[in-house]
């Protein structure tokens, strides 16, 4: 998808998003419906959904797409860097990235997107692959960093 559609397609997204998200602020709800969304409105989402702390472990929450592991290995994979880096991580091929976890051996690219809470701490990421290589780009990045916050926001 060329740029300029994509920007377009995500800016949709978040108006839709602004109107579904008023219906309530509880944070399970509201990644279920973005998961949902994004998965079935952006073309090569093969997997979207998010992985959450608990407890010290990396736990899977909403998703869309094909079975995914449960639990990610402590500091292990590209989630875990997100979360450790507290930074978004594009992922051009999988294959080159140290650690990755692969839940599912068709993806081949990915991006991961810290999602912060209303005290500004870090609760989990977005996480989404492509069974395509290099996928996602600065414009993915710039546009899923801004629907995260639309999780945590009144
Ligand atoms: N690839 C991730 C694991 C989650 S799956 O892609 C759904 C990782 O390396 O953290």
């Amino acid at each position: 998808m060329d740029a300029r559609r994509k920007k377009e397609r995500y800016r949709r997204i978040i108006t839709q998003l602004e109107g579904l998200l008023k219906q309530t602020e509880d944070s399970d709800a509201r990644m279920a419906t973005v998961a949902a969304l994004l998965h079935y409105k952006m073309e090569d989402f093969f997997w979207t959904g998010f992985y959450c702390l608990n407890k010290g472990e990396l736990l899977v929450r909403s998703y869309q797409g094909p079975l995914a592991c449960q639990v990610l290995e402590q500091n292990k994979g590209v989630c875990w860097a997100g979360i450790n880096g507290k930074m978004t991580i594009i992922v051009p091929d999988v294959h080159k990235f140290p650690g990755h976890i692969a839940c599912d051996p068709r993806s081949r690219s990915e991006i991961v997107v810290p999602v912060y809470d209303k005290k500004e701490k870090i609760t989990g990421v977005l996480d989404v692959d492509s069974s395509f290589l290099n996928t996602f780009d600065e414009t993915d990045a710039e546009y899923l960093e801004k629907i995260v916050e639309m999780i945590y926001s009144n």
